[in-house]
């Protein structure tokens, strides 16, 4: 082992690194490989960048967002102190599993899911332990299993890689079986037809965390949030760096939080070019699971997809290919434009002939 290595804690030493989806900053691809927007944001939201540019950064930025959880509020239907402001979603990720999962204590999440949680599980030096989805991602009662080492689970709804949702009454049933805090990833949930936001009214143990990287079209901003009963938030502001946020981005997520027409617009074109895509792949022999997301999961057992994502990839198209262990492989192709997912799909189809 490096002689550097072994200043570090035995988990950091041993844990693989988390790979982020490629992002090639040259070239001219036609990126479909990590769920961004394929719109640019609001108007609104590029002119309070400007302001906030303009004023005030010799200054901190408030602590707490408080500009931005008084406008999430009102969107949400709860009150501002339900609310903790994160840089993107991945922050409030960190700081719940800070807050906690000790070492030796275990996380629990689905499989395949979302690859972070795992990475977040190792730096505490905790155990995960994963539920594999059945085969139509239905979850099994496991996940809901009490367990006294059990601190925390996560559970993204619509799901990532398939894009698919566990309804709500279930969620609520899962959370009141379980002894730990149940956190539900709304990463995607302003693409779908349900969300559990009304749950954490009626359960302290259950957080929704949401993202303005993929409805908002604000990947490269970095902004996320969560919703929690107000006793469960302050505890976690002891958990958070101070100014976590920062001006810039607190200016435009609450510019981008108060266009709500923006986002309806957005989620409706988003949605019907998702619509469209999952019929045309069907039609290309892929199974696609049923998608309430911004991306849909395609596998096939008549050919290997890695050749495909290898293909695409050399057309200047670049989609994500997946390959979980004991469970399978396929690719992930996040909602484009319309002419982006064209041209996607017709080179598909010419790889396919
Ligand atoms: C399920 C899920 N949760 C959270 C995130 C993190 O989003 P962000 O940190 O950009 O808010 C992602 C990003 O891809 C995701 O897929």
């Amino acid at each position: 082992m490096p002689e550097l290595d072994r200043l570090f804690r035995p988990e950091i030493q041993q844990m693989q690194p988390y790979v982020p989806g490629e992002q090639p900053q040259g070239g001219k691809f036609i990126k479909l490989n990590t769920n961004e927007n394929p719109y640019p944001p609001s108007q609104r939201v590029v002119a309070a960048l400007a302001s906030a540019a303009a004023s005030r950064l010799e200054r901190y930025p408030d602590p707490l967002g408080t500009a931005f959880r008084v406008r999430a509020a009102e969107v949400l239907g709860v009150e501002p102190d339900w609310i903790l402001c994160g840089n993107g979603s991945d922050d409030i990720l960190t700081i719940l599993t800070r807050a906690f999962v000790g070492s030796s204590d275990k996380l629990r999440l689905p499989y395949p899911s979302y690859i972070l949680y795992r990475t977040l599980a190792q730096l505490q030096g905790a155990q995960y332990e994963e539920i594999r989805f059945r085969e139509d991602f239905s979850l099994a009662e496991d996940f809901s299993k009490p367990d006294a080492q059990l601190r925390l689970a996560f559970l993204p709804n619509p799901n990532s890689p398939s894009g698919t949702v566990i309804e709500p009454q279930r969620i609520a049933d899962m959370a009141a079986q379980l002894t730990c805090p149940l956190l539900v990833d709304e990463a995607y949930a302003d693409f779908a037809e349900s969300h559990c936001i009304e749950l954490v009214k009626q359960n302290p143990r259950l957080m929704v965390s949401r993202t303005l990287s993929k409805s908002y079209a604000l990947a490269g901003l970095r902004f996320g949030f969560l919703v929690a009963q107000p006793a469960i938030i302050e505890m976690l502001r002891k958990v958070k760096d101070s100014y976590n946020c920062d001006s810039l981005s607190l200016a435009a997520a609450t510019a981008a939080i108060d266009d709500q027409a923006w986002l309806r617009d957005n989620r409706q074109k988003v949605n019907a070019t998702r619509q469209r895509m999952t019929v045309r792949l069907r039609e290309l022999g892929f199974t696609v699971a049923d998608s309430q997301a911004n991306f849909v999961w395609c596998t096939r057992s008549d050919r290997p997809v890695q050749p495909l994502y290898e293909a695409l990839k050399r057309d200047q198209v670049l989609v994500r290919y997946m390959n979980y262990p004991q469970w399978g492989d396929g690719l992930r192709i996040s909602v484009g434009t319309d002419d982006q997912i064209d041209a996607c799909l017709d080179l598909l189809a010419g790889h396919l002939r």
